[in-house]
């Protein structure tokens, strides 16, 4: 394997390894700026790591829609290797998920409704993590910014300042309906998810009770204490697709976490949407993030022969069908091969495909870094073992090709 150029160009301060970006590239590149945010001190997220990395959605069993034996279930055990492994490699974030339960109403004992409570769980993992930023993810029209911003506090306090949350504007119906909520329009969850950011800001920053009357919450003597260790507050993301989630996101979150379609053109122009909005129109950097699922095989063919498996051979289809249902309103019309794609991309465990050997997933990763991407919430069939093959193989060759600087766990005094 060659060994990768590490200076960095004197000119454009771009990364030989990253290759060299056109200028428009290097702009939106460098509007992140992550390492001069003041919560890098304690919070990897804010890291100046160009390509960084985390593990997506291991309080529930929602992802890869295999029956596959070996399929993630989340078990507190489990957990804990998971915190043991995301420390030892450095990966910068656990992000949960939030669904409440599985995605058809007929089967009480089907896999996708196992997920831990995603508060509950990252405060656990909050205390048995020593690196990571933990991530509550949460819909705003089912809780209150009462309850999430001393929630997230409580995190920030147990980790010294690696907390954070995920608000979601949501899309399952049968969630909504556990709570007895009838789910909101499109539009009208992202402006109650904009009145929740703004009261739950309020709650981090209020020095005397406030009162509030909104369009869809009060608050009365409105006070939280203690306020978070992070300032202004703990790391916001934002996990959605659409224009108004775009703005949503440019406005409000440290980062955006999104699908990519298409090929590399189609991922700068994505990413560069959500950078160029948050700059332009609110003065603010924002960086993108998407998900992917992770195979790595000694050779392509043994990575392909693995996914096709569990995604395939053992496609869970009527949780997939369930899926694309349920996404319904907002997919568009696909050819026969097209349905067939996505079909098993979602039982694949959906996003991005990180299949191959170390240096196959490396090279993708290298076009993502060069279209802006900022990061990569990975999931896997089995992460513990993904993640050790990650270590060993993949994790030194983004090293090398400047994509990560090696791993240094930080001295707690
Ligand atoms: C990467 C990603 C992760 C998401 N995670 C969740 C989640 O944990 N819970 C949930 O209910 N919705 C989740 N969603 C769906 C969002 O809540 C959002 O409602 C959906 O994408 C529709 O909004 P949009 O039209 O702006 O995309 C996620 C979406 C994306 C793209």
């Amino acid at each position: 394997m060659p060994s990768i150029n590490m200076t960095p160009d004197p000119r454009s301060g771009a990364h030989p390894g990253l290759g060299i970006l056109p200028t428009g590239h290097l702009m939106s590149a460098r509007l992140d700026q992550p390492s001069t945010d003041s919560r890098a001190a304690t919070n990897p997220i804010f890291n100046d790591n160009p390509f960084k990395l985390g593990l997506f959605c291991h309080n529930a069993s929602v992802i890869q829609m295999s029956t596959a034996p070996e399929k993630y279930s989340p078990t507190w055990p489990r957990s804990l290797e998971i915190a043991r492994l995301v420390d030892t490699i450095g990966l910068e974030v656990i992000v949960s998920f939030a669904g409440w339960r599985g995605a058809y109403p007929d089967d009480p004992k089907h896999c996708s409704h196992r997920e831990y409570e995603p508060f509950t769980w990252a405060a656990a993992m909050a205390a048995v993590s020593k690196y990571p930023a933990i991530i509550g993810t949460f819909h705003a029209q089912l809780t209150h910014p009462a309850f999430v911003a001393k929630a997230a506090s409580t995190i920030d306090h147990i980790t010294g300042g690696r907390a954070g949350l995920n608000v979601v504007a949501g899309s399952s119906r049968l969630a909504f309906a556990q709570f007895g909520q009838t789910i909101e329009d499109h539009d009208t969850r992202y402006e109650h998810s904009d009145e929740f950011l703004a009261v739950m800001k309020k709650f981090w920053s209020a020095e005397e009770e406030f009162d509030f009357d909104g369009r869809f919450m009060k608050v009365r003597h409105g006070i939280s204490e203690p306020k978070p260790i992070q300032s202004p507050h703990p790391a916001i993301i934002n996990a959605g697709v659409s224009e108004r989630g775009r703005r949503f996101a440019a406005r409000h979150a440290d980062i955006a976490l999104t699908h990519l379609r298409g090929g590399e053109d189609e991922w700068r122009e994505i990413i560069a949407a959500y950078k160029m909005l948050a700059a332009g129109e609110y003065q603010r950097p924002v960086q993108v993030w998407t998900h992917g699922y992770v195979v790595v095989g000694d050779t392509e063919a043994e990575a392909n022969d693995y996914l096709s498996y569990y995604a395939e051979r053992h496609a869970d289809k009527r949780w997939v069908d369930a899926w694309i249902a349920e996404l319904g309103e907002n997919a568009p019309t696909l050819r026969p091969d097209q349905l067939v794609h996505m079909s098993r991309n979602w039982a694949a465990g959906g996003g991005q495909s990180l299949v191959g050997t170390p240096g196959m997933i490396v090279d993708k990763m290298t076009k993502l870094s060069r279209a802006g991407l900022n990061g990569m919430l990975m999931t896997a069939l089995e992460p513990e073992l993904m993640l050790s093959r990650m270590h060993t193989t993949v994790v030194p060759l983004m090293e090398q090709a400047g994509l990560r600087r090696p791993h240094v766990m930080p001295q707690v005094a």
